[in-house]
């Protein structure tokens, strides 16, 4: 097992890569604990799940809702649950977020922990405290900040995620290479057949690396003031695809990665061989590169996606393979890039 610690401000939180689902009651210590997971990972593991009362959510992104979150709270009164409850999410990032929030919430906080199963999750959603709901048809509009006490990171239950969500995962993966860690990224382009067939050992390796990364940017800057927000890379264009056609996130993610790399390339920030790296290793790992041609949409979806923030975007450029760098630049020139290439 792999043990990280994230030392924030707010609170120390634990990250066990490779530690078995089936042990996570070593983790919960002796209060009352209530389990938050979906139908499909209880179907898949209920059976390791240790003994507690389970509040069951509908699989995928429409249970991330206040709808959601009120059928917890009810839940959790009904159950009677007091301030010393620990609640635990045990499933994939929309499980985590719901958890977070409600655990956050729920009594003005209680603590909380997740037991991490899908790779996007163990990568990433799971790691740094920050939750989200979605709300009128905006992606994480509310939130909060709170660390869990403890990720556990079974790698063994990779092993039946359906493939869209282990692309999802794989982009999120070099995403975290891209604006984290070159030597990362180089790893992942000498070890591609191995991580699609999802070998174990190396997925181990992975996960454990991508955590680190979002460790370290997240003890920088817990709130995302500054630092945390080149953990966003290639996403600003990624929301405006998911909406805009009915790719998956991690397919959108993977088109906002090589957008974000090809407009570097325009502003004389990355070398051209560099962008060529993480277009290829995209690639390799069977995720889209090409855009659609559909500039206009796509500049409207971006446009009403950053209406809150004003007319000026922060987006995430990179100088190099591990070096991002957040920049804000007008809507208008970022809408004509996306004409331009799109
Ligand atoms: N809070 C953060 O910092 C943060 C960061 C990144 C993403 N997110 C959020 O995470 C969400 C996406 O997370 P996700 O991709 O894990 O989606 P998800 O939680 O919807 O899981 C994807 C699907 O896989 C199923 N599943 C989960 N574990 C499985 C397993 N081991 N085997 C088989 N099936 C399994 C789920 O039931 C679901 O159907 C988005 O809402 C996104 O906004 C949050």
């Amino acid at each position: 097992v792999n043990v990280l610690e994230i030392t924030c401000q707010s609170a120390v939180s634990k990250i066990m890569v490779g530690e078995k689902l089936s042990l996570l009651s070593n983790y919960l210590g002796k209060g009352r604990t209530i389990i938050i997971t979906d139908s499909n990972v209880r179907r898949l593991y209920g059976k390791e799940f240790p003994s507690a009362e389970v509040i069951e959510l509908e699989p995928g992104e429409r249970s991330k809702s206040l709808e959601t979150v009120r059928m917890c709270y009810r839940r959790l009164v009904d159950l009677e649950a007091d301030r010393s409850v620990f609640i635990c999410g045990i499933g994939g990032g929309v499980v985590c977020d719901i958890t977070g929030f409600v655990a956050s919430t729920f009594l003005r906080g209680v603590g909380v922990g997740f037991a991490a199963t899908t790779l996007l999750a163990q990568v990433d959603a799971a790691v740094g405290g920050k939750n989200g709901v979605d709300f009128n048809g905006y992606k994480n509009m509310v939130g909060t900040f709170r660390q869990p006490v403890f990720v556990l990171s079974d790698i063994r239950v990779l092993g039946t995620l359906p493939s869209r969500e282990v692309a999802c995962g794989l982009s999120e993966v070099v995403k975290t290479a891209v604006v984290g860690n070159d030597v990362l990224f180089a790893q992942l382009e000498a070890e591609v057949p191995a991580l699609l067939a999802l070998d174990p050992v190396l997925l181990e390796k992975v996960v454990t690396a991508c955590a680190r990364v979002k460790t370290a940017v997240v003890e920088q800057d817990e709130r995302e003031q500054g630092r945390r927000r080149v953990l966003n890379f290639g996403h600003t264009l990624a929301h405006a695809l998911e909406k805009t056609s009915s790719i998956s996130h991690g397919q959108a993610v993977s088109l906002g990665m090589v957008f974000a790399a090809e407009y570097s390339v325009r502003k004389r920030r990355l070398p051209r061989t560099a962008a060529d790296r993480i277009i290829r290793l995209l690639e390799r790992m069977k995720l889209p590169v090409d855009f659609p041609e559909n500039g206009r949409t796509l500049c409207e979806a971006v446009r009403k996606d950053k209406k809150r923030s004003g007319d000026a975007v922060r987006f995430v450029f990179l100088d190099g393979i591990g070096i991002p760098v957040v920049e804000r630049i007008p809507l208008s020139e970022l809408e004509a890039a996306i004409e331009d290439m799109c």
